[in-house]
């Protein structure tokens, strides 16, 4: 069973961060904000991002269930939701570690070895882009040009950029992030 699809478990509404346990009835209110927000969207074409976007916020990533509640209000094919939720990678569909690390893999940094450091970066983490540690302490992702490709390899965390990366800074960085 994928850790996303644990019954009981589930981040905080709108808030990127370690799932925590709620009960049937929070979670019955998160998918009643679910319906709610859909229903200006329905029966309108080319919503769907939208209409993910907006479940991601309210369960802090996008869990099966929900994908499958938005696909079943919108009557959009369950796979179109899926292939969609996984191509672009504003979704995520596992809850966020408590520190997400994003490797930018824009032409700048990938020139400059993005890719070596994504790899160890999931070695160390232990998880692959998406994915988070056993411990849920780091979650691993890539993302897009972040606008400072004269420092690249460059990772982001939450606001903050770390520029000129390399895999040997790495443990470093991940012991430096485990002491906040
Ligand atoms: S390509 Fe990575 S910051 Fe621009």
């Amino acid at each position: 069973m994928l850790p996303q699809d644990q019954p009981g478990i589930m981040p905080g509404a709108g808030k990127k961060g370690n799932p925590v346990p709620t009960t049937g009835v929070q979670e019955k209110k998160l998918y009643e904000r679910l319906t709610q927000a859909l229903e200006k969207y329905k029966g309108k074409p080319g919503v769907l991002i939208a209409a993910l976007q907006e479940a991601q916020e309210i369960f802090g990533y996008l869990p099966r269930k929900a994908m499958i509640h938005v696909a079943n209000e919108l009557t959009i094919p369950l796979a179109e939701v899926y292939s969609v939720a996984s191509f672009y990678s504003l979704f995520s569909t596992v809850p966020a570690g408590k520190t997400r690390l994003e490797v930018c893999m824009g032409t700048a940094c990938y020139v400059k070895g993005a890719e070596k450091l994504l790899q160890e970066l999931q070695k160390q983490c232990g998880g692959s882009p998406g994915k988070f540690t056993s411990e849920g302490r780091f979650s691993v992702a890539t993302t897009r040009c972040v606008g400072a490709c004269s420092a690249a390899p460059v990772i982001k965390i939450g606001e903050e950029l770390h520029g000129e990366m390399s895999p040997e800074k790495l443990p470093a960085l991940l012991e430096e992030l485990t002491k906040i």
